[in-house]
């Protein structure tokens, strides 16, 4: 079955040669775009919608959530409004909840975020594990964040639980909860900043997960600076993510690098942390990511068109930047961002994941900030929305 999406005013494909198009149409046949151009010369389709000259997008990819978890922490938020600061240390709050919860609960929850978000416009998603920290509470989370996206993260070295020695713990993760977890995922991440793992423990953490072939990615940077850049660089991950505080070295090795820098500001924000110099880093000839961090903790919000505003009036990123961040950035940091049923773009053989914003252009998402724009989703080529 295909569908002809017409009469759209501004179409953003993140494509090199399409560009971004005034009086465009896409054809979507089953789950893939099968054909971009302008609206004149758009071949017939089954069905037909007229977007009346609103503005099209690819759906968000958000490259960084936390999802799979139990339990509430509005008092810790209340506290740190109050003025204290963010710890780390409130993870094992969650990781308490998590683990009491039944999978049906869990599941229920993750399934609730996703739907949240999809409403607003994601269509493809990471999401980590984290918030079970033994190997069958890890292992659990993995298996149900599995069912539900398609992108899933192996986050054992997330803190040091309670009652444990660090090292043995990383020996643990890099063993026998690798061993569990690695047939439910396809990226393994680590925490690495003062108070969570050192250098030398990441990349223990690291390394055992290449050496099973599994994708890497790092926290770095979120508290303050240390080594998770150039470790992340250094071990070839695909992002490195927070990077709210960024020296002039790591700048230098991002751009230089494959590793994309993943920034989470509704987290900074929600921590009141600053937000990551995304100028610098994109003037240096960095990939620069978005994503939502969406977790009871640091970020509780689905939103990535939160994110994409607070990006413009915040962080001195163009809306353009910031749209393309928000997709294809995002896409780039899952390396999903080419080939047969790619991310983040709109062009022949991407997977049909379009964003029908309630607006003449995407300008409008800073523009009009907090106001939904969100008109029509069809993710997967399924509208739904
Ligand atoms: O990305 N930095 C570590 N992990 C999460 C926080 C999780 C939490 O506080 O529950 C983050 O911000």
């Amino acid at each position: 079955m295909s569908v002809l999406i017409t009469g759209i005013g501004e179409l953003t494909t993140n494509d090199d040669e399409l560009g971004t198009l005034p009086d465009a149409a896409v054809v979507l046949d089953e789950d893939r775009v099968v054909w971009v151009g302008p609206a004149d010369r758009a071949p017939d389709a089954d069905e037909r919608v007229d977007v009346g000259g609103r503005a099209v997008l690819p759906g968000w990819v958000d490259s960084h959530t936390h999802l799979v978890f139990a339990g509430d922490r509005t008092a810790e938020f209340a506290a740190r409004m109050a003025g204290q600061p963010y710890q780390a240390g409130g993870i094992a709050v969650t990781v308490a909840a998590t683990r009491a919860a039944s999978d049906a609960d869990l599941a229920a929850g993750l399934r609730r975020h996703v739907a949240e978000a999809v409403a607003q416009g994601t269509t493809c998603f990471e999401t980590k594990t984290g918030y079970g920290l033994t190997v069958t509470d890890e292992v659990r989370s993995a298996r149900i964040a599995a069912q539900e996206v398609e992108e899933v993260t192996f986050l054992g070295a997330h803190l040091v639980p309670q009652g444990w020695d660090a090292d043995e713990y990383v020996r643990l993760v890099c063993g026998e909860m690798l061993d569990a977890v690695a047939p439910h995922v396809g990226w393994v991440d680590v925490f690495c900043e003062s108070g969570a793992f050192d250098e030398d423990q990441s990349r223990a953490v690291l390394a055992a997960a290449k050496a099973r072939g599994l994708g890497l990615r790092v926290h770095g940077n979120q508290l303050g600076p240390g080594p998770g850049v150039p470790l992340a660089v250094e071990m070839g991950a695909a992002s490195v993510d927070h990077c709210t505080y960024l020296e002039g070295h790591d700048i230098d090795a991002l751009a230089a690098s494959q590793t994309v820098a993943t920034l989470l500001p509704a987290c900074d924000l929600s921590t009141r942390q600053p937000l990551p110099n995304a100028r610098e880093l994109l003037d240096a000839g960095a990939t620069v990511a978005l994503a939502s961090n969406c977790n009871p903790g640091s970020s509780y919000t689905s939103s990535m068109a939160f994110c994409v505003a607070t990006a413009v009036l915040q962080m001195r990123m163009s809306v353009e930047e910031a749209v393309r961040a928000a997709t294809w950035g995002g896409a780039r940091a899952l390396r999903r961002e080419s080939g047969d049923g790619a991310v983040g773009v709109l062009r022949p053989g991407a997977r049909a994941d379009v964003h029908v914003l309630d607006a003449p252009s995407a300008a409008w998402l800073a523009y009009r900030p907090g106001v939904p724009l969100t008109h029509a989703v069809w993710r997967k080529g399924v509208r739904v929305r």
